[in-house]
C-alpha cells in the first residue's frame, strides 16, 4: 500500500531563462549527467515504491514530455492538471485518486526537482517514516539542517528536546522574510522543509477537510469520475476553480499533528541558479560555466549558462548570474536570484514571450 505523488507542473521560474512555462527545468538536464531532474526523481522513487503506484501530477501540457521521458508509465498515472494552481490542489487530486484505488494507502510526495547524493540513506528516512505514519495519524516531512538564510524554503522550528529521530514540529513558517529567516537561523533549532511528505491518504484528507474544506469538496465531488472518461471533463470545469496555493501554506502552516525527520543525505532543492554551485565544478576564477565557452577577466564567481553555446566575454564583473537562451539574456546579480520570477512575469506581461 505505498504510492508516491511526484510533483512535476511547475514552472520553475526562479531557473528563468533556461526554464520556462514551455519547457521546466524538471524536464531538463541540468546537472548535465544524462538524464532530467523528473526521470532522476522516478528511478529513485522506484527503489522504494511499486513503479505501478508512482502517479505524476502535472499540467496538461507536459503529458507528453513525461511519455517521452518515461516511455513504460500507464496513462491513469499521469493526472493532467488543466490550470496551475500550485501544490495543494494538485496533491488534493492526486490523493483522492489514490485514496480511491486504495483507502488504507500510505503516500510520498516528492517534488521532481531535488538533487539527492545518498539514495541509501534517503532510502532509509522514507522507510521509517512509512512505518511511523503507517500506527499515527501524522504529517512526517523530512529536513535539512539549513546554512543560510534561503527565503525561498519553508523553515521548521522543531522540539530539540525530543529524543527520538522523528521530531514534534512547534511552527512551520513557509518563505520567511529574510530578516525573520536570519533570526531563524541564529535561533539554531530550524530546519528547512526539503518538500518530501509522507502521510497517509487517510490523514491528510481529513487535513484537508479542516484547514481548505472549499477546496476539499470542489475536488471531492470528483470522486466518482476518478479513472472513468468523464474525469478530464470533470477536471476541465472544477480543478481551474480551486484557490492558487502551495501546501506549504494551506496545509503545513496550519496542521499540528506535523513531524520532522532531520536527514542529511545531500540535499539539494535546484530551485535558483545559485544552488547549481554546490553541485557542478568552476573554473579557478570560481566561475561555473553551463553549455558555454567563457573569456573572463578580473571575473569572478559567476554562473554563466548558454543555451546557444555563445562565447560569453566579460571584463570586471563578479557575483552575477549570466543566462543566453533563445528569446532573452539574463544578467541579474546572485543576490537578486529570488527575484528572478518576477523579472519574468514582468518580461511575459511586457513582451508576451519568455
Ligand atoms: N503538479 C504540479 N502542479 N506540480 C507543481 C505545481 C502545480 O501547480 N506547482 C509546483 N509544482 C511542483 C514543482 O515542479 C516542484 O517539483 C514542487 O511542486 C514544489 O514546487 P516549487 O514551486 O518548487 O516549491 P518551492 O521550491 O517554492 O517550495 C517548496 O519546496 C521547498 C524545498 O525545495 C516548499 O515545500 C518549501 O517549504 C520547501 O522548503
Ligand atoms: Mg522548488
Amino acid at each position: 500500500n505505498y504510492f508516491a505523488i511526484i510533483m512535476a507542473g511547475g514552472v520553475g521560474s526562479r531557473f528563468w531563462p533556461a526554464s520556462k512555462a514551455s519547457h521546466p527545468k524538471q524536464f531538463l538536464d541540468i546537472l548535465g549527467n544524462g538524464e532530467t531532474l523528473f526521470q532522476t526523481t522516478f528511478k529513485r522513487l522506484k527503489k522504494i515504491i511499486p513503479a505501478e503506484n508512482i502517479y505524476v501530477l502535472t499540467n496538461a501540457a507536459y503529458v507528453e514530455m513525461i511519455k517521452e521521458q518515461m516511455p513504460n508509465i500507464k496513462d491513469e498515472q499521469i493526472v493532467p492538471e488543466p490550470a496551475m494552481r500550485n501544490t495543494a490542489p494538485s496533491i488534493l487530486l492526486g490523493t483522492l485518486k489514490i485514496h480511491k484505488k486504495n483507502p488504507h494507502a500510505i503516500t510520498l510526495v516528492a517534488p521532481s526537482d531535488h538533487h539527492i547524493k545518498d539514495e541509501e540513506k534517503f532510502t532509509v528516512a522514507v522507510q521509517q517514516a512509512f512505518d511511523n505514519v503507517e500506527e499515527k495519524d501524522r504529517l512526517i516531512t523530512l529536513g535539512i539542517t539549513p546554512n543560510s538564510p534561503n527565503t525561498g524554503y519553508g523553515y521548521i522550528n522543531f522540539d530539540t528536546t525530543d529524543g527520538t529521530s522523528i521530531k514534534k514540529v512547534k511552527k512551520f513558517t513557509e518563505k520567511p522574510t529574510l530578516k525573520r529567516a536570519e533570526k531563524f537561523l541564529e535561533d539554531g533549532d530550524y530546519l528547512w522543509n526539503a518538500g518530501i511528505f509522507v502521510w497517509s491518504t487517510k490523514f491528510i484528507l481529513k487535513c484537508f477537510r479542516e484547514f481548505l474544506p472549499e477546496m476539499e469538496s470542489l475536488m471531492a465531488k470528483g470522486e466518482k469520475f476518478f479513472n472513468e472518461k468523464n474525469e478530464q471533463e470533470f477536471l476541465e470545469e472544477y480543478y481551474p476553480q480551486a484557490e492558487n496555493l502551495s501546501i506549504d501554506f494551506g496545509i503545513m502552516e496550519k496542521a499540528h499533528e506535523v513531524f520532522v525527520i532531520p536527514v542529511d543525505f545531500g540535499w539539494s532543492d535546484l530551485g535558483t541558479w545559485t544552488s547549481l554551485d554546490a553541485q557542478l565544478p568552476k573554473d579557478e576564477s570560481g566561475n561555473l560555466l553551463v553549455h558555454c565557452r567563457v573569456l573572463a577577466e578580473d571575473s569572478e564567481n559567476n554562473i554563466i549558462s548558454s543555451k546557444n553555446k555563445k562565447i560569453i566575454v566579460l571584463k570586471g564583473l563578479s557575483d552575477y548570474i549570466i543566462v543566453e537562451d533563445d528569446e532573452v539574456i539574463l544578467i541579474v546579480p546572485k543576490s537578486e536570484e529570488q527575484y528572478i520570477k518576477n523579472l519574468r512575469g514582468k518580461v511575459i506581461d511586457e513582451y508576451g514571450k519568455e
